[in-house]
Protein backbone atom coordinates (compact mmCIF):
# COMPACT_ATOMS: atom_id res chain seq x y z
CA UNK A 1 0.00 0.00 0.00
CA UNK A 2 3.25 2.22 0.44
CA UNK A 3 3.49 5.09 2.54
CA UNK A 4 0.01 7.44 2.39
CA UNK A 5 0.68 11.06 3.19
CA UNK A 6 -2.01 13.49 3.92
CA UNK A 7 -0.87 17.10 3.57
CA UNK A 8 -2.97 20.07 5.38
CA UNK A 9 -2.86 23.76 4.39
CA UNK A 10 -4.38 27.26 4.61
CA UNK A 11 -3.22 28.96 1.73
CA UNK A 12 -0.51 28.99 -1.50
CA UNK A 13 0.48 24.95 -1.28
CA UNK A 14 4.26 26.09 -2.50
CA UNK A 15 4.76 23.17 0.11
CA UNK A 16 2.63 21.06 -0.94
CA UNK A 17 3.87 21.82 -4.40
CA UNK A 18 7.37 20.98 -3.66
CA UNK A 19 5.93 17.52 -1.57
CA UNK A 20 3.66 16.97 -4.63
CA UNK A 21 6.59 17.87 -6.93
CA UNK A 22 9.38 15.40 -5.57
CA UNK A 23 7.94 12.99 -3.09
CA UNK A 24 4.91 11.99 -4.24
CA UNK A 25 5.13 9.04 -6.67
CA UNK A 26 8.59 7.91 -5.49
CA UNK A 27 10.06 5.72 -3.18
CA UNK A 28 6.50 4.26 -2.63
CA UNK A 29 5.10 7.21 -1.21
CA UNK A 30 1.69 8.89 -1.93
CA UNK A 31 0.17 12.06 -1.09
CA UNK A 32 -3.57 10.95 -0.88
CA UNK A 33 -5.12 13.94 0.40
CA UNK A 34 -5.09 17.75 1.13
CA UNK A 35 -7.42 19.13 3.51
CA UNK A 36 -7.29 23.30 3.84
CA UNK A 37 -8.83 24.76 6.52
CA UNK A 38 -10.09 28.05 4.02
CA UNK A 39 -12.36 27.68 0.80
CA UNK A 40 -10.35 28.72 -1.98
CA UNK A 41 -6.70 28.04 -0.92
CA UNK A 42 -4.59 28.57 -3.82
CA UNK A 43 -3.04 25.19 -2.84
CA UNK A 44 -6.68 23.12 -3.36
CA UNK A 45 -5.73 23.93 -7.16
CA UNK A 46 -2.05 22.51 -6.80
CA UNK A 47 -3.61 19.24 -5.24
CA UNK A 48 -6.24 18.71 -7.74
CA UNK A 49 -3.86 19.54 -11.27
CA UNK A 50 -1.94 16.54 -9.25
CA UNK A 51 -5.38 14.50 -9.31
CA UNK A 52 -4.87 14.17 -5.21
CA UNK A 53 -8.68 14.51 -3.21
CA UNK A 54 -9.07 17.33 -1.63
CA UNK A 55 -11.75 18.52 1.34
CA UNK A 56 -12.30 22.31 3.02
CA UNK A 57 -12.66 21.62 6.55
CA UNK A 58 -13.26 25.87 7.44
CA UNK A 59 -13.47 25.87 11.49
CA UNK A 60 -16.62 28.00 10.89
CA UNK A 61 -18.27 25.36 8.89
CA UNK A 62 -18.27 23.29 12.67
CA UNK A 63 -19.71 24.13 15.56
CA UNK A 64 -16.35 24.17 17.82
CA UNK A 65 -12.75 23.40 16.98
CA UNK A 66 -13.33 20.05 18.27
CA UNK A 67 -16.36 19.16 15.92
CA UNK A 68 -13.76 19.98 12.79
CA UNK A 69 -11.51 18.35 13.96
CA UNK A 70 -13.14 15.38 14.42
CA UNK A 71 -14.26 15.46 11.22
CA UNK A 72 -10.60 16.17 9.62
CA UNK A 73 -9.84 13.41 11.53
CA UNK A 74 -11.68 11.10 10.29
CA UNK A 75 -11.07 11.92 6.72
CA UNK A 76 -7.77 11.39 6.94
CA UNK A 77 -8.05 8.05 8.49
CA UNK A 78 -11.14 7.42 6.12
CA UNK A 79 -7.73 7.84 3.63
CA UNK A 80 -5.50 5.88 5.88
CA UNK A 81 -2.84 8.27 6.28
CA UNK A 82 0.18 6.95 7.78
CA UNK A 83 1.43 10.77 8.39
CA UNK A 84 -0.02 14.16 8.52
CA UNK A 85 1.89 16.99 7.24
CA UNK A 86 0.95 20.54 8.27
CA UNK A 87 2.62 22.45 5.18
CA UNK A 88 1.17 25.98 6.10
CA UNK A 89 -1.69 25.07 8.01
CA UNK A 90 -2.40 28.15 9.83
CA UNK A 91 -4.71 26.77 12.70
CA UNK A 92 -3.98 24.77 15.87
CA UNK A 93 -5.25 21.59 16.40
CA UNK A 94 -6.48 20.32 19.45
CA UNK A 95 -5.06 17.90 21.85
CA UNK A 96 -7.77 15.08 21.38
CA UNK A 97 -6.73 15.23 17.28
CA UNK A 98 -2.98 15.66 18.40
CA UNK A 99 -3.43 12.28 20.76
CA UNK A 100 -5.38 10.57 17.84
CA UNK A 101 -2.12 10.84 14.86
CA UNK A 102 0.41 10.80 18.12
CA UNK A 103 3.93 11.06 16.69
CA UNK A 104 2.26 10.91 13.23
CA UNK A 105 2.31 14.58 12.27
CA UNK A 106 4.70 17.08 11.08
CA UNK A 107 5.11 20.97 10.49
CA UNK A 108 7.65 22.99 8.70
CA UNK A 109 7.97 26.70 10.19
CA UNK A 110 9.93 29.24 9.03
CA UNK A 111 12.05 30.07 11.82
CA UNK A 112 14.89 28.20 13.93
CA UNK A 113 12.68 27.05 16.50
CA UNK A 114 11.81 27.92 19.48
CA UNK A 115 12.88 31.46 18.43
CA UNK A 116 9.58 32.89 16.73
CA UNK A 117 6.73 30.50 16.84
CA UNK A 118 3.46 31.58 16.19
CA UNK A 119 2.11 34.08 12.99
CA UNK A 120 4.50 36.09 10.66
CA UNK A 121 8.05 34.53 12.03
CA UNK A 122 10.19 35.93 9.15
CA UNK A 123 8.89 39.41 10.21
CA UNK A 124 9.25 38.96 13.77
CA UNK A 125 12.93 37.52 13.66
CA UNK A 126 13.64 40.75 10.74
CA UNK A 127 12.24 43.03 13.37
CA UNK A 128 14.67 41.12 16.44
CA UNK A 129 17.39 41.48 13.77
CA UNK A 130 18.89 38.22 14.29
CA UNK A 131 22.20 37.52 12.19
CA UNK A 132 21.09 33.64 11.73
CA UNK A 133 17.59 32.68 10.00
CA UNK A 134 16.50 29.73 9.31
CA UNK A 135 13.68 26.90 8.81
CA UNK A 136 12.51 24.07 11.09
CA UNK A 137 10.64 20.49 10.53
CA UNK A 138 9.43 19.35 13.72
CA UNK A 139 6.80 16.29 15.29
CA UNK A 140 3.70 18.30 15.98
CA UNK A 141 2.76 18.12 19.48
CA UNK A 142 -0.16 20.26 21.70
CA UNK A 143 1.43 24.07 21.61
CA UNK A 144 1.93 26.63 19.30
CA UNK A 145 4.70 24.87 16.83
CA UNK A 146 6.37 23.23 19.28
CA UNK A 147 7.71 19.07 19.48
CA UNK A 148 10.75 17.60 18.64
CA UNK A 149 13.07 18.74 15.94
CA UNK A 150 13.44 16.62 12.82
CA UNK A 151 15.33 19.01 10.55
CA UNK A 152 16.66 22.77 10.79
CA UNK A 153 18.62 24.56 8.48
CA UNK A 154 20.03 28.20 8.67
CA UNK A 155 21.19 30.91 6.93
CA UNK A 156 22.81 34.00 7.40
CA UNK A 157 20.86 37.25 5.34
CA UNK A 158 21.90 39.90 4.20
CA UNK A 159 21.26 43.22 4.56
CA UNK A 160 19.67 43.34 0.72
CA UNK A 161 18.72 39.71 0.18
CA UNK A 162 15.32 38.81 -0.21
CA UNK A 163 15.01 37.15 2.73
CA UNK A 164 11.46 35.54 2.39
CA UNK A 165 12.48 33.38 -0.62
CA UNK A 166 15.23 32.29 0.76
CA UNK A 167 13.18 30.88 3.98
CA UNK A 168 10.92 29.42 0.89
CA UNK A 169 13.86 27.79 -1.01
CA UNK A 170 14.45 26.07 2.44
CA UNK A 171 11.63 24.98 3.28
CA UNK A 172 10.95 23.37 -0.25
CA UNK A 173 13.79 21.46 0.19
CA UNK A 174 14.07 20.84 3.84
CA UNK A 175 9.64 19.41 4.26
CA UNK A 176 10.31 16.47 1.16
CA UNK A 177 13.67 15.52 2.79
CA UNK A 178 11.61 15.11 5.99
CA UNK A 179 8.48 13.41 4.76
CA UNK A 180 11.43 11.04 3.05
CA UNK A 181 13.36 10.38 5.94
CA UNK A 182 10.23 9.40 8.40
CA UNK A 183 8.78 7.02 5.49
CA UNK A 184 12.07 5.29 4.97
CA UNK A 185 11.92 4.66 9.08
CA UNK A 186 15.02 7.29 8.99
CA UNK A 187 13.46 8.97 12.27
CA UNK A 188 13.45 7.11 15.64
CA UNK A 189 12.25 8.32 19.18
CA UNK A 190 14.47 7.12 21.91
CA UNK A 191 12.57 6.77 24.99
CA UNK A 192 15.21 7.61 27.45
CA UNK A 193 15.70 10.76 25.35
CA UNK A 194 12.28 11.36 23.83
CA UNK A 195 13.11 15.11 22.51
CA UNK A 196 16.38 13.97 20.72
CA UNK A 197 15.13 12.56 17.54
CA UNK A 198 18.15 10.10 15.86
CA UNK A 199 17.88 11.25 12.55
CA UNK A 200 19.62 8.79 9.89
CA UNK A 201 19.65 9.63 6.01
C1 LIG B 1 5.38 28.60 5.08
O1 LIG B 1 6.39 29.59 5.12
C2 LIG B 1 5.32 27.86 6.39
O2 LIG B 1 6.57 27.67 6.97
C3 LIG B 1 4.46 28.76 7.21
O3 LIG B 1 3.46 29.17 6.31
C4 LIG B 1 4.01 29.25 5.00
C5 LIG B 1 3.08 28.54 4.04
O4 LIG B 1 3.49 28.72 2.71
N1 LIG B 1 3.93 28.08 8.35
C6 LIG B 1 3.83 28.65 9.56
O5 LIG B 1 4.13 29.80 9.79
C7 LIG B 1 3.31 27.73 10.65
N2 LIG B 1 3.34 28.37 11.92
P1 LIG B 1 2.89 27.82 1.55
O6 LIG B 1 1.37 27.81 1.71
O7 LIG B 1 3.30 28.48 0.27
O8 LIG B 1 3.47 26.43 1.68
Amino acid sequence: MGFRVGVLISGEGTNLQAILDTVHGREGIEVVCVGSSKAGAPGLGRAERAGVDTAVYARSAHADRDARDAALGNWLQDHSVDLVVLAGFMEVLGGSFIQRFGGRIVNVHPSLLPAFPGLRAIEQAIEYGVRVMGVTVHFVEEGVDSGPVILQESFEPGATDDIESQVHEIEHRLLPRAVRLIAAGGVSIDPAEPRRLRVAE
